[in-house]
């Protein structure tokens, strides 16, 4: 899709399809939309209340105007004017996308929304259009014999009559359009089904992110002998099930004069089966989504050529797979984990956090100024918060609070859980340092808590995704099916702070 900027009346201007808004509970259109609704001689307000449209957010109305520059009108609803953000330009770009896209309409020209009555800077309005935008026109067809492709938007031209408008929208456009293809490039990584994102395919994804990068990113990967000889006990036993081999892949990205060092650490399940400790098969079937934390860090590090943050960035993943086999972990194993502490197993689908204390205390020997981990970690979080809604714990509160502000940015949802230092005897085990199941009750307080135990005194933030990364049915209008590169967004945001 490519992106236009004009200078320009919207009321003159040829179009497929022409797009205008109207907030709820106004009577008539204001602004450049009501410049159109002026050149139609008042047929848009017209309409408007014949139809009783109230423009509640994402709503629609479609006018066929007789002799006009535009051949169709999209008057699409804002919602309330007090509850009018970033989030709602995402949300109404991509309801136009859709409606574009069910009209076969390649090319659409629109308002930029909100940086009128919307009160937004022109700036932030084409970040946002340009996000709802293309992460609506994201399909993943790989495997369709019948690729709808020929749907896809072409052309998204934004009309302005204001010039300063113009130079800020195209600069939000290009920061939004990375931020975009950072999250589809997580989508596919995704998307792909786990016979084909084995270990060692997610390792040669993230080399071709390196090898885009000329340079500017290096990586190390870690072999089962490598890992072998870093004694990652926990990363080893969890993959021994499996006829795939583990890898740990760290990047890093270190520009000339970085005042920060942050990780970035990924869960990298690439199946998750529950190992012998078998998930029922309705439970296994998203479960190639368990490698979506990574996914965000891949998908992040994408985008740092291009945004070039002024901090060292490290992104740890450890990619295996869960299986039952006859030389699988079973329950009642001790496993050494890598900082020595041992892990008595009780559940061998808890097995991202035995994996996670392996890589978590590899990060924390970087000695970050921060960390922050993502994890589809526990099926509770999505008990608890739902599809939509992450989790955070961190042992430190400000860090809390700036992942939950970047995540406000991002338009990603997220939520602060407590490390309920009341609950830590709930993972301690007889046998051996820590168990890796702490019972029944608040067990994603407990997963964060077992996490706790190899993360040392870094500040460490930990998001778990298991909720918002996988939807298994559309959940907006730019988040179809599928993966979602939840975590992305938000961690650009935290880089460019
Ligand atoms: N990968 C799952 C968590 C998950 C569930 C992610 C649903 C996305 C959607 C994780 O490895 C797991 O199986 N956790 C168990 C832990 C339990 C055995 C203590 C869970 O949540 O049931
Ligand atoms: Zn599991
Ligand atoms: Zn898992």
């Amino acid at each position: 899709m490519n992106f236009q900027v004009k200078k320009g009346n919207l009321a003159v201007a040829k179009a497929d399809l022409l797009v205008i808004n109207i907030f709820e509970g106004m009577k008539d259109t204001k602004g450049a939309s009501a410049a159109v609704d002026q050149a139609l001689g008042g047929l848009i307000d017209k309409i408007i209340k014949e139809e009783k449209f109230i423009g509640s957010l994402g709503s629609t109305l479609l006018v066929r105007p007789e002799k006009f520059s535009a051949k169709k009108i999209l008057l699409v609803g804002l919602g309330k004017k007090e509850n009018f953000s970033e989030e709602t330009v995402r949300q109404v770009t991509a309801v136009t996308v859709n409606t574009a896209k069910g009209l076969a309409i390649k090319n659409i020209v629109s308002i930029l929304h909100g940086a009128g009555h919307g009160g937004l800077s022109a700036k932030i309005c084409g970040k946002a259009m340009a996000e709802g935008a293309l992460l609506a026109n994201y399909e993943f067809v790989k495997y369709k014999s019948e690729k709808k492709k020929d749907n896809l938007i072409e052309i998204f031209e934004i009309v302005s009559l204001d010039s300063s408008h113009v130079r800020e929208a195209e600069k939000g456009i290009a920061l939004g359009r990375i931020y975009a293809m950072a999250t589809i490039r997580a989508r596919e990584l995704v998307n792909e089904p786990a016979s084909h994102m084995r270990p060692i395919d997610l390792v040669n994804a993230t080399k071709s992110v390196v090898q885009a990068s000329k340079g500017k990113i290096k990586i190390k990967i870690f072999d089962r002998a490598a890992l072998t000889r870093l004694g990652a006990g926990g990363i080893l036993s969890v993959a021994r099930g499996s006829d795939h081999e583990p890898f740990m892949v760290h990047l890093t990205y270190k520009p000339a004069g970085a005042k920060k060092k942050i990780v970035l650490v990924g869960k990298a399940i690439t199946f998750d089966s529950g190992g012998i400790s078998l998930k029922p098969s309705d439970s296994m079937v998203t479960m190639k989504c368990d490698m979506s934390g990574a996914a965000a860090v891949i998908g992040a590090f994408s985008a740092l050529i291009e945004l070039k943050p002024k901090m060292e960035i490290h992104g740890i993943f450890a990619a295996c797979e869960n299986m039952p086999s006859g030389k699988a972990l079973v329950p009642g194993d001790i496993v050494h984990s890598m900082s020595k502490k041992t892990i008595e197993i009780l559940n061998t689908d808890a097995e991202g956090r035995v994996t996670l204390a392996d890589t978590l205390f590899y990060a924390s020997k970087l000695k970050p100024t921060f960390m922050i981990d993502l994890a589809t970690l526990t099926g509770a979080c999505m008990v608890a918060l739902g599809e939509e809604v992450a989790g955070v714990m961190s042992n430190k509160s400000e860090l809390a609070q700036k992942v939950l502000l970047a995540a406000k940015e991002a338009g990603e949802k997220m939520w602060e859980l407590p490390l309920e230092k009341n609950y830590r005897p709930l993972i301690k085990s007889e046998v051996a340092d820590v168990k890796n199941i702490g019972g029944k009750y608040g067990s994603t307080l407990t997963a964060g808590l077992f996490l706790q135990e190899f993360v040392g005194e870094t500040p460490w933030a930990h998001i778990d995704i298991a909720g918002p990364a996988f939807a298994e049915k559309p959940l907006n209008a730019y988040t179809k099916l599928g993966g979602t590169g939840f975590g992305v967004r938000t961690l650009l945001e935290i880089i460019l702070e």
